[in-house]
């Protein structure tokens, strides 16, 4: 078997219905790159992680982290990437939600055209938000995305995205200035390098959710702000 040159890293809770279908998505949409998906489970109470270690005994392309007594979307996702050795690590909900048919092109952006990170976005032409799940969703996200363009001056259309891939040394180098706190793994990474990455923009069209519950809450809105504030932190250290 070759050895991946892509790691998949998707962080699941409760989505015990949704990993085979995904895996075969992921065995269609990539079937001329060599890969591996490790999911990072924080010991869904759904037999997710039944699912996953099952699926890794009939696939080789599949491998499971179960976590116990941690939580958080952001911190599996850098839990996970430390666990993998492929030069190019994408992020990607197991929801479905994401398109699997971004990956090949967003790993030609690196691979080839020498760019460090590509993102799936939503507000680029041909990209949509229709499957967020309703017009308050897509209003939060949209003046979420505003509001990180206006203060952090980013050229991204989707700041928020959740789907991306990036060269691994760009997790590795700034692994310990990660917040790992909420949902939003891109804007800790691209927050902790110290020179913006060169970045590209491929249209994504995100799916409404077929199976299971989003875990968007009150408190992972709030978990949003303390990494904004650990970032303020790590640039303008408190004198005192
Ligand atoms: N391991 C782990 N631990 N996984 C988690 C946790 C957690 O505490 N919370 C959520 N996840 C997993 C879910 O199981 C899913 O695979 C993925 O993270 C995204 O979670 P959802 O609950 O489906 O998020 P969403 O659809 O509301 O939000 C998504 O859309 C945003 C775009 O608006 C996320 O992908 C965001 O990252 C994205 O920016
Ligand atoms: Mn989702």
């Amino acid at each position: 078997m070759q050895t991946a040159r892509l790691s998949i890293i998707i962080p699941i809770l409760n989505e015990v219905d949704n990993i085979r279908p995904l895996v075969s998505a992921l065995e269609k949409a990539l079937s001329t790159l060599s890969w591996e998906v490790i999911f990072v489970d924080d010991h869904s109470s759904d037999g997710t992680m039944n699912v996953v270690r099952a699926l890794a005994q009939e696939n080789p392309h599949v491998r499971g982290l179960c976590r116990i007594g941690r939580k958080g979307l952001s911190s599996a996702v850098i839990e996970g990437a430390m666990s993998s050795s492929s030069p190019f690590i994408a992020v990607m909900d197991g929801d479905l939600q994401h398109d699997e048919t971004c990956l090949l092109p967003m790993m030609h952006a690196l691979e080839t055209e020498g760019y460090d990170l590509a993102v799936a976005s939503r507000y680029v032409a041909g990209g949509k938000d229709s499957g967020l799940a309703h017009k308050g969703r897509r209003f939060l996200s949209q003046v979420g995305c505003w509001f990180i363009r206006l203060i952090l001056k980013t050229p991204l259309s989707d700041p928020m995205s959740g789907f991306f891939v990036i060269r691994r040394k760009h997790i590795d180098q700034q692994v310990e200035k990660l917040s790992g706190k909420g949902f939003k793994i891109l804007l800790d990474i691209i927050l902790a390098n110290p020179s913006p990455l060169r970045t590209k923009e491929v249209a994504m069209v995100f799916r409404p959710r077929q199976h299971g519950q989003s875990k968007l809450n009150w408190k992972i809105i709030l978990s949003f702000g303390k990494m904004l504030l650990h970032h303020l932190w790590i640039k303008f250290p408190s004198k005192t």
